[in-house]
């Protein structure tokens, strides 16, 4: 039995992106992370799970901020290291977030998001019910042309990883917060690339669900 098969779902119907709500804005200048938040590291780590129901809630601007810092911000200025490792330093993944007022692309030098596509498109980030129900999907798109220099059988495998570091600094995040998150690879590569409106030499790896968890 495939893991796939194992997980418990309603797949969602395919459908186009939905109609954008709330204010739209070109940039979404994100505040500076809280760098004593959050709950410590081991704890982290022992709270740290997948969830698939998510509550009706929005997010704020800071969670926004300080989630995507923790993804893959600028954590040391003074050379433009990130939170997460990447190959080479190529930094070869974007991360773009699918929200209901349109899909932004994280910009993490800027520390803001700029949009991508006016659509609500976070029914399009996976088949699973909750994706469209919950505040904030990521996706972690593999930019081509940042690693021409990196050996082709290698390419994929680093991109990877360096996706794998980025979604558990988040899943970490969330678990340090008290936020509801999961990992998805079950994505429809084709669909999303044209949801958020991506290059040819752009690939979706992996998706993120995040929010508040359902109250028990
Ligand atoms: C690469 C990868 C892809 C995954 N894809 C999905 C997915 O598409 N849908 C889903 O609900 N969970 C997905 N998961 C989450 C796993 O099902 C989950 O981590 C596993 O069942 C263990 O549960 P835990 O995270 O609560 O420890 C994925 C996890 C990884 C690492």
């Amino acid at each position: 039995m495939t893991e796939i098969q194992r997980i418990e779902y309603d797949p969602l119907p395919l459908l186009p992106p939905a109609h954008a709500s709330g204010e739209v804005q070109e940039f979404i200048i994100l505040p500076p992370p809280d760098l004593d938040g959050g709950a410590p590291l081991m704890t982290a780590l022992a709270r740290r799970e997948s969830t698939r129901a998510y509550a009706d809630a929005p997010m704020s601007l800071q969670t926004l901020g300080e989630l995507l810092w923790a993804a893959n911000g600028i954590n040391r200025p003074e050379t433009g290291g990130h939170t997460a490792p990447s190959a080479h330093g190529y930094h070869e993944i974007d991360i773009y977030a699918a929200l209901p007022q349109g899909v932004y692309r994280y910009e993490p030098a800027l520390h803001h998001l700029v949009l991508k596509h006016h659509a609500d498109a976070r029914n399009m980030t996976g088949y699973q019910d909750f994706v469209s129900k919950a505040p904030l999907d990521l996706v972690y798109v593999l930019r081509g042309s940042q690693v021409l220099a990196t050996p082709p059988q290698q390419r994929e495998r680093f991109a990877a990883v360096a996706a794998g570091a980025i979604c558990q600094n988040v899943s970490l995040y969330c678990a340090s917060e008290g936020l509801a998150t999961v990992v998805r690879g079950w994505i429809n590569t084709r669909l999303l690339a044209d949801a958020l409106r991506l290059n040819e030499d752009e690939t979706p790896l992996l998706a993120q669900t995040v929010g508040k968890p359902v109250a028990h």
